[in-house]
């Protein structure tokens, strides 16, 4: 396990800690939809809306091919396979996430369109061209070789299919506050610039199609889920089920980076030329 999966691991027992949360709020696993375990499997900013948000960027359909580069807990992959019938595999470092992801669409009926393993977003073995879209949601923050990562992403995508990134950069405001939801300090946090990123895609042989910015929306979506838990008490099982009791302060963390301009968050389209 390297220093990034172990950040993110868990002290283990995470799909029946999961499970036990579930039933311990009354929600039955039968009738379990993707979007009841959105607080817990949309690991990123914005949750499941910016995964709507990525559906529409690229007009999936029931024959799409998806590959997920760093798929978390395969929140994204099911939300997609969900609402537009597509086949998505989702690769991941952590182990354990794989394992929860595999459990999680087993529970909602999604087996036969998610698929999850344990491997490297820069190097997926996958052959070349092998899908129709490609996206990947707030994980090169841990990759410092970001060219090897989008490059990676044009190889595996079939000529004139879309890559979504939606990640996390480096604002204009210095440097980030940790501890954070990906990294407890700099030495596992590597964070592009907007301006790099309009360099690094098109260096891997991207076509991008569209940039945007959605930091303002980012921070009035931390301070709603704060003032959500301040009334209504936590949901059933949140990120601090393997970020532990560290999760409060990266939360708080966020909101001074976002406010201080310390990160930005954005969505970049990019296509294949065909
Ligand atoms: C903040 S989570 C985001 C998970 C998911 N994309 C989501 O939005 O719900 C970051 C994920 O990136 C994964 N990750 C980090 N570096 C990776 C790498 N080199 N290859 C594959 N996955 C990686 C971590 O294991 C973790 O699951």
């Amino acid at each position: 396990m390297n220093q990034v999966s172990r950040f993110y691991s868990g002290p283990g027992g995470l799909v029946a800690a999961i499970g036990s949360a579930l039933e311990a709020a009354g929600l039955d696993r039968a009738t379990l939809r993707p979007a009841d375990l959105a607080p817990i499997d949309e690991f990123h900013i914005r949750g499941r809306a910016a995964t709507l948000e990525i559906i529409e960027a690229v007009g999936l359909t029931a024959d799409s091919r998806v590959l997920d580069l760093g798929s978390g807990l395969g929140g994204p992959a099911r939300t997609l396979a969900e609402l537009t019938g597509c086949t998505v595999t989702g690769v991941d470092l952590t182990a354990e996430f794989c394992e929860v992801a595999t459990a999680l669409s087993e529970w909602t009926g999604l087996s036969e369109r998610t698929h999850f393993h344990v491997g490297d977003a820069t190097a997926t073995g996958l052959p070349d061209a092998a899908v129709d879209t490609a996206l990947t949601v707030h994980v090169a923050m841990n990759i410092s070789d970001k060219h090897a990562l989008y490059a990676e992403a044009f190889r595996v995508l079939r000529p004139g299919g879309r890559f979504v990134v939606y990640d996390v950069l480096q604002g204009e405001g210095g440097d980030v506050r940790y501890p954070v939801p990906w990294a407890n300090d700099s030495s596992t946090s590597f964070l592009a610039t907007p301006a790099e990123m309009r360099e690094l895609l098109p260096a891997a042989g991207f076509d991008v199609i569209s940039e945007v910015d959605s930091s303002d929306e980012s921070l009035a979506w931390f301070l709603q889920m704060r003032a959500r838990i301040q009334r209504d008490g936590p949901p059933p099982v949140t990120f601090a089920a393997f970020l532990g009791e560290e999760f409060g302060q990266m939360a708080a963390n966020q909101v001074t980076n976002l406010v201080e301009r310390r990160i930005r968050t954005v969505m970049f389209v990019c296509s294949r030329p065909s």
